[in-house]
C-alpha cells in the first residue's frame, strides 16, 4: 500500500552536508518528498518528539544530540514507505547496519546515526502530525 512516513536528517547528517545524498537515495528508491522543513529543535520539541523514550537511559544524550544543530524533517510517500525507508537507513546502531545503507555509509555512533524514520503506521501518523499541518503536505 502507499504509505507516508516521517524522516529526519539529524544534526550530524546536516553538518556532513549530505542532505542531497540522502534525498537522492529516497528518490531512487521510489519515495517522494511531499513535505520538508529545516529547523533547529528546542529542548521541548526534542523531548516531545522522543517522549516514548523518556524512561530510557539514553534519553538525555539523545535530546542533547538532537538539539545540537539544525535538522531536516521530511514526509516521504510511496509503496511501503515505512519499511522501505527503514531498509534504506539500516540498523539503528551503525556498527550493525548492512553495507550500502545510509547508516553504514555515513553514521558514526548510535546517537549520531544520521537519520530517523518512523517505525510503524501509528508512529508515522503521530510523528508527521508533530511537525506538519495538512496544508504543508503536497502529495502528487
Ligand atoms: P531514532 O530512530 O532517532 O530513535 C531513537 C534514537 O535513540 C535512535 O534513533 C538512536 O539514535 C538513539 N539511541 C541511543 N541509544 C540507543 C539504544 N540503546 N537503543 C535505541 N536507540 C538508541
Amino acid at each position: 500500500a502507499v504509505e507516508r512516513t516521517l524522516s529526519i536528517i539529524k544534526p550530524d547528517g546536516v553538518e556532513k552536508n549530505i542532505i542531497g545524498e540522502v534525498y537522492s537515495r529516497f528518490e531512487k528508491a521510489g519515495l517522494k518528498i511531499i513535505a520538508a522543513r529545516m529547523m533547529h529543535l528546542s529542548q521541548d520539541q526534542a523531548e516531545g518528539f522522543y517522549a516514548v523514550h523518556k524512561e530510557r537511559p539514553f534519553f538525555a544524550d539523545l535530546v542533547k544530540f538532537m538539539t545540537s544543530g539544525p535538522v531536516m524533517v521530511q514526509v516521504l510517500e510511496g509503496e511501503n514507505a515505512i519499511s522501505r525507508n527503514r531498509e534504506l537507513m539500516g540498523a539503528t546502531n551503525p556498527a550493525e547496519a548492512e553495507p550500502g545503507t545510509i547508516r553504514a555509509d555515513f553514521a558514526k555512533t548510535i546517537d549520531a546515526n544520521v537519520v530517523h524514520g518512523s517505525d510503524g503506521e501509528d508512529t508515522a501518523r503521530s510523528e508527521i502530525e508533530f511537525f506538519f499541518k495538512n496544508d504543508d503536505i503536497c502529495p502528487r
